[in-house]
């Protein structure tokens, strides 16, 4: 079993990201921006935000934060979004996800203008994505295929098994894994909370790829020997066991799987700290007008 180390990769891009924040700094005298948008109280979204902005201070960007208590209406948000999307200073926008019941959240994302669509979830970029043009390429699917791409993880011909369709991970993560490149060219499977027999699926994995917000939902008897497994999932429990009062389990019963698996992301320690720099990553493709020129 080796480890696929989210934060060997993600330290290596961080200063590669710092080298170019520079550059434009230098030349046109002015940072990357990301602005944030923030609304209600929730404990992981607090927590995911926070780390957002402090790894972009970190490299050298600009990051702001909008709150809003959970009583913002529909309407006000939306004309925060064209109030940002007007905004010449500002490269990226992210309404950070769950909204509460009362706004639509896909009103808000088709609201922010998809040239600063940092998150990638805007039809636009995920049509562009799908047909492998230019696009932003929402943050943990993105914060994969690097790690991936950093093992030189073969990926062609192989069976890539989802389990989730989420629009943040499970769905563009499945168009990502069967595009033609690399990596890509996978057979791809989707699984889902309607999947009779997940393991019929998941036995049969050369890629596994866990989306599904359960702990430990995977285990030992549900791979096959040599399998490559990552464990998207962030349950947050309660523990008394760390500083900060909170323990991070994975999708995946890591003690079991990684007696079978070839390669196998950690939690934490593995995709968190990758989607941090697909968020990095597609800002700083903005600043540049990389996607969009
Ligand atoms: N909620 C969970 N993950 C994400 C993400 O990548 N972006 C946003 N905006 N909200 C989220």
């Amino acid at each position: 079993m080796q480890l696929l180390d989210g934060k060997y990769v993600s330290e290596k891009i961080k200063k590669e990201i710092a080298v170019d924040a520079g550059k434009i700094l230098a030349t046109r005298g002015r940072k990357p921006h990301l602005v944030a948008v923030l609304v209600g109280h929730d404990g992981g979204s607090e927590t995911y935000v926070a780390s957002k902005m402090r790894n972009c201070e970190a490299v050298g960007f600009k990051s702001s934060l909008v709150r809003y208590e959970d009583d913002v209406t529909e309407e006000e948000l939306l004309i925060k979004v064209a109030e940002l999307n007007a905004d010449e200073d500002i490269d990226g926008i992210i309404v950070q996800l769950p909204l509460p019941k009362h706004i639509d959240p896909e009103k808000v994302t088709e609201k922010i203008d998809h040239r600063k669509d940092v998150d990638g979830f805007h039809p636009i970029n995920l049509g562009r994505m799908q047909r492998n043009l230019p696009s932003f390429i929402p943050a943990t699917p993105y914060g994969i295929t690097m790690m991936l791409k950093e093992y030189k993880i073969e990926t062609s011909g192989k069976h890539c098994v989802v389990v989730g369709r989420s629009n943040i991970v499970g769905s563009p993560m499945s168009i990502l894994m069967a595009r033609n490149t690399y990596p890509g060219n996978c057979t791809v499977t989707v699984c889902h909370s309607r999947t009779p027999d997940i393991k019929k699926f998941t036995l049969d994995a050369d890629i596994l790829i866990v989306a599904i917000g359960k702990k430990n939902f995977i285990t030992a008897d549900m791979v096959k020997d040599g399998v490559v497994v990552i464990d998207v999932g962030m349950n947050r429990e309660t523990s008394t066991l760390t500083k900060s009062g909170y323990k991070l389990w994975g999708d995946v019963d890591f003690e079991g799987v990684s007696q079978k698996s070839s390669w196998i992301t950690p939690v934490p320690g593995g995709v968190g700290l990758m989607t941090i720099i697909g968020l990095l990553k597609n800002t700083l493709a903005s600043a540049n007008k990389e996607v969009y020129p």
